[in-house]
């Protein structure tokens, strides 16, 4: 897999004020990256030098193999981005607005036309095309304002905190469209978001900063490994030592401990916890209930954020 982004101890000070410290990764090439971080820990301002609108004051990165300082222009070329503004027309219709766009990214009346119907499709706006863009709600123009991010297929598009003021159902919908966006058009996504639910749900990787330094990146699960393995709580009786010692000798499984009546089970990511139940059945325990637990990324973050407070 090839790497589309990639900074090494990227850093930038405004005065005084360390914006961006020291921070150092990849993003894989067609995956969905997620920049988790509370306001003002520099997430904007990490876009901004990656798309060569800001210089380091240390360390550097390239987009697509190229440097963002001296081929700025050929990273914005090739990059999409939905920063602050959306940088839509309100008076036009949806349909205008990207037929301007395409324009000004002078796209052929031809691939205008594909184009401009294939992302309304895939954003679930091909309905209302035709109204003015005025009327519509803030999730309806964010996702015309990737759309437009979109035209001029971008190898990766940027995303500054694409559903912030969106009402849940709106950020589920964004969120959805999204996905499909991206599954279809193999577009590697750098979204930055405070939203923790946001991050688990829709990347790939997470990198999750706070007060300029990156104090975390992996998988959702890599990241909640941080605190503890999956696992389940079994409430029941008849546990036998015979069949605690079978759960205990489980190549997948970590831990198991007991409290009367009440078994958790910890196990490896990835394993289907499901297939235990035969197991326990077989071995003629009365099983109550059964309770998958894992820890959320919410529980990681704070966690991270007290470590770092520490
Ligand atoms: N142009 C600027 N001038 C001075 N300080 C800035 C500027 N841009 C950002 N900062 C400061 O840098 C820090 C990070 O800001 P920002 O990257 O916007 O954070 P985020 O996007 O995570 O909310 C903040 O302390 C902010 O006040
Ligand atoms: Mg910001």
């Amino acid at each position: 897999m090839s790497i589309a982004i990639q900074t090494t101890h990227l850093t930038r000070d405004f005065g005084t004020v360390r914006a961006v410290d020291q921070i150092t990764f990849e993003v894989d090439s067609g995956s969905l990256f997620g920049f988790l971080g509370p306001n003002g820990s520099g997430k904007t301002t990490t876009i901004r030098l990656l798309l060569g609108l800001l210089e380091p004051t240390q360390g550097n990165s390239s987009v697509l193999g190229y440097d963002p300082i001296s081929q700025g222009d050929l990273v914005r070329q090739n990059c999409g981005a939905l920063l602050e503004h959306t940088g839509l027309y309100e008076r036009l219709t949806a349909a205008e607005n990207l037929e301007f766009y395409a324009r000004v990214f002078r796209l052929s009346a031809q691939e205008r036309q594909t184009r401009i119907k294939e992302l309304f499709s895939n954003m679930g706006l091909w309905d209302h095309k035709d109204e003015t863009v005025k009327a519509w709600s803030r999730g309806m123009k964010q996702k015309l304002a990737v759309a437009r991010a979109m035209l001029h297929r971008p190898k990766v598009i940027f995303l500054d905190e694409p559903t912030a003021g969106l009402d849940p159902v709106a950020a589920s919908a964004f969120r959805e469209d999204l996905q499909n966006l991206v599954r279809q058009s193999g577009v590697t996504v750098f979204l930055t978001t405070h939203n923790l639910n946001e991050a688990e749900k829709l990347c790939d990787r997470v990198g999750v900063i706070r007060a300029g330094r990156l104090l975390a990146i992996g998988s959702p699960d890599e990241l909640r490994l941080r605190n503890g393995n999956p696992y389940i709580d079994v409430v029941g009786s008849g546990f036998s030592p015979e069949v605690m010692r079978k759960l205990e000798q489980h190549p997948k499984i970590t831990s198991v401990l007991q409290q009367d009546h009440h078994v958790r089970v910890q196990f490896e990511i990835g394993f289907d916890s499901s297939s235990l139940i035969p197991l326990l059945v077989e071995h003629g325990i009365n099983i109550e209930e059964i309770r998958k637990g894992r820890s959320s990324l919410e529980d990681v973050f704070l966690t991270l954020m007290e470590e770092e407070n520490a």
